[in-house]
């Protein structure tokens, strides 16, 4: 996805919203997983997500989403974010971020997806640190409910 920075996206520094960047990440992410399953999907999480450099108004934002791993119902992608300055071309990643979506019918229900067909070694290293992030993710996910029952 390409899309120009406009005001109306920034902040009083000129620079694109953080939350505007999670809204097309969350977007760019989606359409790759769509792709994969032609299915409804839910956000089921999004991995901890850190702005390395700012995107100006007049650049270019870019978003590159593929799926790295397919498990039962859910699927990971992961979404680099680059800035392109328009008149020199130059460009930078500002985020990488790790999203999990769950496919669904339209009532709700989890629904089983295909597979993913990894190719080269580089498609199945990416599908094992996958396997790795999810680990830690479905962890970090039992905590927090622990939490928030004590909480509750
Ligand atoms: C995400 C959601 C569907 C999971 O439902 P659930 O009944 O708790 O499901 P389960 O614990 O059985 O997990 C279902 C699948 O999701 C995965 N999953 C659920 N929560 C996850 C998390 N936090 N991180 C990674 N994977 C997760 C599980 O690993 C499982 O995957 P698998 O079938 O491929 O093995 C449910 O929590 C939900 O609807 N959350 C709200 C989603 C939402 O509103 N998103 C924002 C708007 S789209």
């Amino acid at each position: 996805m390409v899309q120009v920075v406009l005001p109306n996206d920034a902040n009083p520094l000129g620079y694109i919203l953080g939350g505007t960047v999670m809204h097309l990440i969350d977007i760019a992410g989606a359409i790759a997983c769509h792709r994969h399953t032609r299915s409804l999907l839910v956000t089921a999480a999004v991995d901890g997500l850190q702005f390395l450099h700012p995107i100006k108004v007049g650049d270019l934002i870019i978003l590159k989403a593929r799926v790295t791993a397919v498990w039962s119902t859910s699927l990971e992608v992961e979404v680099a974010v680059f800035s392109e300055e328009t008149l020199t071309g130059r460009r930078q990643m500002t985020s990488r971020a790790y999203l999990t979506f769950v496919a669904v019918d339209r009532d709700s229900r989890r629904i089983a997806i295909p597979g993913l067909i990894l190719e080269t070694d580089a498609d199945r290293r990416r599908s094992a640190e996958a396997d790795a992030r999810r680990a830690a993710r479905l962890a970090a996910r039992e905590a927090l409910e622990g939490r928030l029952g004590q909480d509750c």
